[in-house]
């Protein structure tokens, strides 16, 4: 009978036999739930021959590097190396702000910085790596998800055709045959943190797309910590579990303020909060009025750039999760 159990031990085993005794696997993670208990079962299979590469673009969480490194690393034994590629990603964004075009930018540097990222990963018989870990799941399997754009761009997962062409890998999917809430389940038997496990999507563009209009280190600095502020608000209220997903975009528009007996002329943070079960359709989250008040005024009190805050009720449709 099919048990979770029984699944980590068959597909470990399977792993073991595609792979053989001395070929290398690599891997993108990105802090998430699908790519951690992916390479958590790699791990698990074949040790330090799986190497795992998390590339900080310069447009994930605050802090977000260093917490993936430290729960991957000293938590699951995991071998990640972690490439600083932010100065690259971000001179690539200059002036650019259309939603598409930043969308594009990212993946091709994403796929640019990976490789180069693998060539350094020399196997120890001098072969070439082999593989590929892809965290895909059922649902992407069976229907690709469509994202917004004029020609309704279909999600390519990290553009792992370039990499499999290029780099003449073949691809390992250990859990594509699995629904979201069984990698969840699976990540809990594994011992990755709950808080890891239950963690909202986010989107692979990152805060580019949540830094409306030109992406500089400043904007993405501003919109990280009203972000990091908003996040630690909804956990401490014990909603983060209630919410499909929550996050801060920051404005290019300027407002007027006052602070003390200083007129301010800053910019404007918009709080996004959705329930879905299928990010096809989605409603805002009604929080209650006085937490609405005390992250908007955490927010301006302490996140130097912003005069203002205000809360997005527009459902999916009309509107999209994403502001872009
Ligand atoms: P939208 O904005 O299309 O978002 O209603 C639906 C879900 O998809 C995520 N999203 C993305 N994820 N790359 C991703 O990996 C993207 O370019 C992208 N755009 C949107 C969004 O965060 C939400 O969960």
């Amino acid at each position: 009978n099919w048990t979770m159990e029984n699944f980590i031990d068959t597909e470990i085993n399977r792993i073991r036999k595609l792979v053989g005794p001395t070929a290398e696997v690599i891997g993108a993670v990105s802090g998430g739930v699908d790519s951690t208990v992916a390479s958590k079962l790699m791990t698990e299979a074949i040790g330090d021959r799986f190497h795992a590469i998390l590339v900080d673009n310069g447009v994930l969480r605050l802090n977000e590097a260093a917490n993936v490194k430290k729960t991957l690393v000293e938590g699951l034994g995991i071998n990640l190396m972690v490439v600083d590629a932010s100065e690259e990603f971000l001179s690539k964004l200059k002036g650019v702000t259309d939603p598409e075009k930043k969308r594009k930018i990212i993946g091709n540097t994403f796929i640019h910085v990976f490789e180069r990222e693998a060539e350094k990963i020399k196997p120890k018989d001098g072969k070439e790596i082999q593989f590929l870990l892809q965290g895909t799941l059922y649902p992407d399997v069976i229907e690709s998800i469509s994202f917004k754009g004029p020609s309704q761009t279909i999600k390519t997962h990290h553009n792992v055709g370039g990499l499999l062409e290029n780099m003449k890998l073949k691809l390992i999917e250990p859990l594509r045959e699995l629904f979201k809430d069984e990698v969840r389940h699976l990540g809990e038997l594994l011992g990755i943190p709950h808080d890891l496990v239950w963690r909202h999507p986010f989107p692979g563009p990152g805060i580019a797309i949540r830094v409306l209009g030109e992406v500089t280190k400043e904007q993405v600095e501003i919109a990280r910590k009203a972000d990091n502020i908003y996040i630690e608000e909804i956990k401490k209220a014990g909603l983060y579990n209630q919410i499909s997903q929550a996050f801060a975009c920051l404005l290019p528009v300027k407002s007027v303020g006052v602070m003390g007996d200083q007129r301010t002329y800053d910019q404007v943070i918009a709080l996004r909060a959705i329930e879905t079960t299928d990010f096809m359709t989605a409603d805002w989250f009604p929080f209650e009025h006085s937490f609405l008040k005390k992250v908007a005024s955490r927010i301006v009190n302490e996140v130097d750039g912003v005069a203002r805050v205000t809360y997005d009720i527009t459902s999916k449709p009309p509107a999209t999760v994403e502001w872009e």
